[in-house]
């Protein structure tokens, strides 16, 4: 009997977003579970900061500068990846923005950003990494989040990109289940990364006073605790979880 269904080893991830927060854990988490990892990003300092920690670790690694948003950047990384790894067993979909304001004032051109990258930045990865799954029977994880079960004011274009990420997990768990490539999503609550710090500055709370006071566990979450679950979801460990969400929250939305 396998024992550890969590080990990586011999696999390919890729991570995109993998410079900061969620995407840059993630990465050093499949890489200590001993992954080869395929880091993207648009922010060039960070993926080289995280992949030296990777490497401190003695795991492969090879970063390229890629914008999920721009469909000939995507399929580039690809092109990277079956060069130097020339397989693919795990696409983990973590790049992502977020930006606010009522919908009565929303600013088309910011609705539009926040779509593409989202949204369409999840279904060009997906679509490009499909070919490369299929053969290998793999896996995609998506990161969602709170904000794609609920609405929130101040957050129409994060919330509808959000929903649709979800939509888009469903889709894909159907139409690739026969293939043996399972796809699902995680919802992250706050969680303690750059996003949402600048995010709270921007809508002038405090995390304290507004978000730990409604979360039962009483504190934001740390981006490990996300990257763990994004790594089970991809793991043998979750061979039968498909089409799923995976909410990691504290508790917050346990009321909803
Ligand atoms: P972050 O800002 O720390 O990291 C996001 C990463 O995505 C950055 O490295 C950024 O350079 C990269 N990125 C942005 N636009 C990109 C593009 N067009 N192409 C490629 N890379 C791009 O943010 P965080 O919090 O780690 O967010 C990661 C994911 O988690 C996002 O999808 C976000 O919506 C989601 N999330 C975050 C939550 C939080 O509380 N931090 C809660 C729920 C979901």
């Amino acid at each position: 009997m396998e024992t550890n269904l969590l080990d990586f080893s011999g696999k390919v991830v890729w991570v995109t977003g993998a410079a900061s927060g969620i995407g840059r854990a993630t990465a050093l988490r499949f890489a200590a579970n001993g992954a080869q990892v395929f880091a993207t990003d648009v922010n060039e300092a960070g993926l080289e900061e995280v992949a030296a920690r990777i490497l401190e670790g003695r795991q492969r690694v090879v970063t390229a500068l890629c914008d999920v948003s721009e469909s000939a950047q995507v399929a580039h990384a690809v092109k990277t990846l079956t060069g130097e790894y020339g397989k693919l067993d795990v696409l983990a979909n973590c790049a992502g923005i977020a930006a606010g304001a009522p919908i009565a004032a929303h600013d088309e051109a910011l609705w539009s950003k926040i779509l593409r990258v989202n949204l369409d930045g999840t279904f060009l990865c997906s679509k490009a990494a499909v070919p490369l799954l299929t053969k290998s029977a793999g896996a995609i994880v998506n990161v969602a989040s709170i904000e794609g079960l609920g609405g929130e004011k101040l957050l129409g274009a994060y919330c509808a990109s959000k929903h649709g990420v979800i939509g888009l997990t469903k889709v894909l768990a159907k139409e690739l289940g026969a293939s043996g490539v399972r796809c699902n999503a995680v919802c992250p609550g706050a969680i303690n990364t750059p996003m949402l710090r600048q995010g709270a500055e921007k809508m002038n709370e405090t995390l304290e006073s507004v978000i730990v006071k409604k979360t039962p566990l009483r504190r934001i979450g740390d981006p490990d605790e996300v990257a763990r679950v994004i790594v089970f979801l991809a793991s043998k460990q979750a061979s039968f979880i498909t089409g799923t969400t995976l909410t990691i929250d504290g508790g917050l939305t346990a009321g909803y």
